[in-house]
């Protein structure tokens, strides 16, 4: 299989949006001749301005780039409104629960559904351009009325991802300023219901002043405690609210949403995305990457707490009038058929998700997929973490039976939608490989300094010109948001984006991801820095002191292992559970350590820096290449080396 190249299948390619090669090269000489005027002629192709743009890019303060200055226009017209006149009663939104109800949303119900939804955050919770919604939600059809909803009227949601604890709920809630949370009772999870409300009391038990009211949607009707004069419901006040309602007009450059992401320091940030731009590219990848068309039915497994709910549930596939499938439930749930039983039924055009979902339905059922008709399927995708040349065979053998393209898709929080991958008509795919930055982006791998690394070698995977799709800012810290993303690699003497992932470019100018080269780990296809971890593990009154490095793990692409130095005694299963409790409580159950090894000290430069590169290669179990003289104690290596193996 090694250097095996999967041509594009012929019958796909004919009706592709991008046909061929030739045709990719074309847009990408087109972007290179005129990078502003690519980008024009997309803006006014795709968006329904309801006042222009005078100017398509401002880098009067670089890095804070403007895109499509003083253009007017509201998402929810993009995404809704727009379509009304000839996709009305076609489906937007095709849920299906944990528990296999399924319910069908047409455009026509959409807008009502969102139009009521906002004006009950408007005339009743008093929320208002700018205001910050928190919502931690359930993936239930309501998560995207309320994403919508904020967008109507231009309230700028922060979505808390379900998982995250009630500390991480609280600090995001703080650091928006929310005046208003929504969530839900709960929801069902492999049959059973769950909860999600006492999280949220848990989090504003001691009044944050921001927020003046939680907006509480009921799904399993669970038993739940209520405040009265803080806790509304959504159920009973929905059914006052007229489905008629205005959007407000937003400025290109308006916040559309935050969501807060790990980086190497520090608490999460708030990555602070546009309107124009944002929407824009959404869209765009949508018909390039996925080649959504007439009645395809999109389905993208992620949660609407990443980026990827955001940009691949909701805003992408409704922008471009599609059906997109929104499911409450596990893949693996009730059997490892599930997911391949959902793209029967509903006939799912394109199947988007993870390589450690991949995997696991992989290891669970080998040859399941053969017992279902998936011949619906038309392109399959992956994100997240890089996946294995094994998991993306089978992908493409067994699930998408040799003729699907899989589109391998690199991109971030930070750039709101993809940046390097395979175009599904188009491109010839190496198996496991990214391929290819899309028209219009402009991917290097360099040096800090701006020097093109060479063929086969690793190097900073950045992109070199403004997107219009990107970061704006760090919600409340525009230092922080130079630092991290322009402080580390210069082009041409110009501060450049650097992405925090390693890549390497073959001979043949294919771009592979070699992984995050910064603190953050990866697992399970969820981002946490390892700051953010110590951090929570030094809450623990026994910790002296800690660090925190990934491991490869079969199935989560990476683990969490941690060191730490005892104040006193040694580590024991008590101490051990502790942490994990810790970990989850204060960040979520995401963050739970497979490994946490007590040693006698860390390997420290004289400057008192962790040689994290060693942990790593002890925790891998390699051998340790590197010149460990000058570290402060060169023996605490090997007696790292014995806790480990006898850990
Ligand atoms: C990693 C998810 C390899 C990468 C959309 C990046 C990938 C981080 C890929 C962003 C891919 C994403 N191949 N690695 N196709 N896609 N990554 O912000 O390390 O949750 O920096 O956005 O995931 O994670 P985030």
């Amino acid at each position: 299989m090694h250097g095996e190249v999967f041509q594009p299948n012929k019958d796909f390619a004919k009706n592709a949006r991008v046909k061929s090669m030739d045709e990719y090269r074309a847009l990408v000489a087109e972007a290179d001749a005129d990078y502003e005027g690519f980008w024009a002629k997309r803006a006014d192709e795709k968006i329904a301005w309801i006042a222009p743009y005078t100017k398509v890019l401002d880098e009067s303060s670089a890095p804070f780039y403007k895109w499509f200055v003083d253009g007017k226009l509201n998402v929810s017209n993009q995404c809704i409104d727009r379509h009304l006149a000839d996709k009305g009663d076609k489906t937007a939104i095709l849920f299906e629960g944990d528990r296999g109800d399924v319910e069908k949303i047409t455009y026509n119900e959409l807008s009502q559904r969102v139009n009521k939804f906002a004006n009950l955050l408007k005339n009743r919770f008093g929320v208002t351009k700018g205001d910050r919604v928190v919502l931690y939600l359930p993936m239930i059809p309501e998560a995207a009325y309320a994403m919508l909803a904020c967008a109507r009227i231009g309230a700028i949601h922060s979505i808390v991802f379900g998982g995250f604890s009630s500390e991480a709920l609280r600090d995001r809630i703080e650091d928006a300023s929310a005046k208003l949370v929504i969530t839900a009772d709960g929801a069902y999870r492999k049959g059973k219901p769950y909860l999600l409300k006492p999280a949220v009391d848990k989090a504003l038990e001691n009044d944050i002043a921001c927020v003046e009211a939680v907006l509480v949607i009921q799904r399993n009707k669970e038993d739940v405690t209520w405040k009265e004069g803080r806790d509304y419901s959504y159920n009973e006040l929905i059914k006052d609210e007229s489905d008629v309602c205005d959007f407000e007009v937003m400025d290109s450059e308006d916040p559309l949403f935050l969501l807060y992401t790990s980086g190497s320091t520090g608490k999460p940030k708030g990555v602070q995305h546009s309107t124009a731009g944002y929407i824009l590219w959404a869209q765009m990848t949508m018909e390039w990457v996925f080649d959504v068309q007439g009645d395809d039915v999109f389905w993208c497994t992620a949660d609407i707490g990443w980026i990827t709910g955001h940009t691949y549930i909701v805003y992408g596939p409704l922008a471009a009038g599609t059906t997109t499938l929104m499911f409450e439930g596990v893949p693996t749930y009730p059997d490892a058929g599930r997911a391949w039983k959902m793209v029967q039924d509903h006939k799912v055009t394109q199947f988007y998700t993870a390589p450690t979902a991949i995997r696991v339905l992989h290891k669970m059922g080998e040859n399941e997929p053969e017992k279902y008709d998936l011949s619906s399927l038309k392109v399959l995708g992956t994100v997240g973490e890089p996946i294995d040349p094994p998991a993306w065979m089978w992908y493409h053998q067994v699930v998408g039976n040799g003729k699907c393209p899989i589109v391998d898709t690199w991109w971030q929080t930070e750039t709101g939608g993809h940046m390097i991958s395979p175009l599904p008509g188009a491109t010839p795919i190496k198996p496991a490989c990214a391929t290819f930055a899309l028209p219009g982006i402009i991917a290097e791998v360099i040096e800090s300094d701006g020097t093109p690394k060479k063929i086969g070698e690793t190097g900073l995977l950045c992109i070199t010109k403004p997107w219009p799709s990107m970061i704006r800012n760090i919600w409340g810290d525009s230092e922080r948001f130079k630092k991290a993303y322009f402080g580390d690699a210069k082009k041409d003497g110009k501060p450049v984006y650097f992405s925090g992932d390693g890549a390497v470019i073959d001979k043949d100018g294919y771009i592979t991801i070699t992984g995050r080269v910064d603190d953050v780990i990866n697992v399970s296809g969820h981002r946490m820095g390892t700051a953010e971890i110590e951090a929570a593990v030094k809450e623990d009154e026994h910790v002296a002191e800690v660090a925190v490095v990934g491991r490869p793990h079969d199935i989560k692409g990476e683990s969490i292992f941690i060191y730490i130095v005892m104040k006193e005694g040694k580590v024991n299963d008590d101490i051990k559970s502790h942490i994990n409790q810790v970990l989850s409580s204060e960040i979520g159950n995401i963050a739970k350590a497979d490994d946490i090894v007590a040693v006698p000290g860390l390997p420290k430069t004289r400057s008192g820096k962790i040689m994290r590169r060693i942990l790593r290669s002890i925790a891998k179990g390699e051998e340790i290449t590197q010149d460990i003289s000058t570290l402060e104690d060169p023996d605490v290596v090997s007696k790292i080396k014995e806790a480990v193996k006898n850990s």
